[in-house]
């Protein structure tokens, strides 16, 4: 019997003519993931409001703001983006496509992002993941993540986010 060779993981920089992969690979693993914890109205709200090209392109310009992509082999298969907010470093996405899931991809992205952090100085990584996105919860716990709050923030269009603040110390 043979065993299959783990996939080679590269992590790179989103560029400018990445960002409609990027956009399709977000509605893509929303579509996966989200519904059952948020009505199709707000996944395709989010979907606009997060990864319409003009904001990502916008988001690329950003200074205060890192997109990472990630490739298993050479295919395209999530990203992380992260983010000073509010003075705080925080993991504001972080997407990993179903059929890669679960083999220590999102490890591979949240240390990534954490030793950013670090490196700039901050002493902890903080994220927001919605309550009922359990399989989430579960992977950020694993990772070193706590929950520090819950909160519900208003995003307009008559949503919320019925959210957990979590952080990873560094
Ligand atoms: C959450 C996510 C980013 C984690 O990335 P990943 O590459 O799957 O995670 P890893 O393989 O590094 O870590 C696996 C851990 O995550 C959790 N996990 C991930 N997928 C899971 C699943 N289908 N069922 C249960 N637990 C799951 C478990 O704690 C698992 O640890 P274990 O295998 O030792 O039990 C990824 O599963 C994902 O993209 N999910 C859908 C989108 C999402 O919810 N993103 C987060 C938005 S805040």
């Amino acid at each position: 019997m043979t065993l299959a060779a783990s996939p080679v993981i590269e992590i790179k920089p989103v560029t400018p003519p990445d960002v409609p992969a990027i956009a399709a690979l977000a509605r893509e693993i929303w579509q996966a993931t989200y519904p059952g914890i948020i009505t199709q109205e707000q996944i395709d709200f989010m979907l606009e409001q997060r990864y319409g090209h003009e904001r990502l392109y916008d988001d690329l310009e950003d200074a205060h703001k890192w997109l990472d992509q990630v490739f298993a082999d050479g295919r395209r298969i999530g990203f992380a983006f992260s983010e000073i907010s509010k003075g705080e470093f925080k993991l504001d996405k972080l997407y990993i496509h179903p059929d890669m899931q679960r083999q220590g991809v999102g490890g591979r992205l949240i240390a990534h992002v954490a030793e950013r952090a670090k490196k700039l100085g901050y002493p902890c990584v903080v994220l927001a993941v919605n309550k009922r996105n359990e399989k989430a919860i579960a992977s950020y716990r694993k990772y070193g993540f706590t929950v520090r709050e819950a909160i519900v923030d208003d995003i307009g269009g008559g949503f919320v986010m019925d959210d957990y603040i979590m952080e990873k110390k560094l």
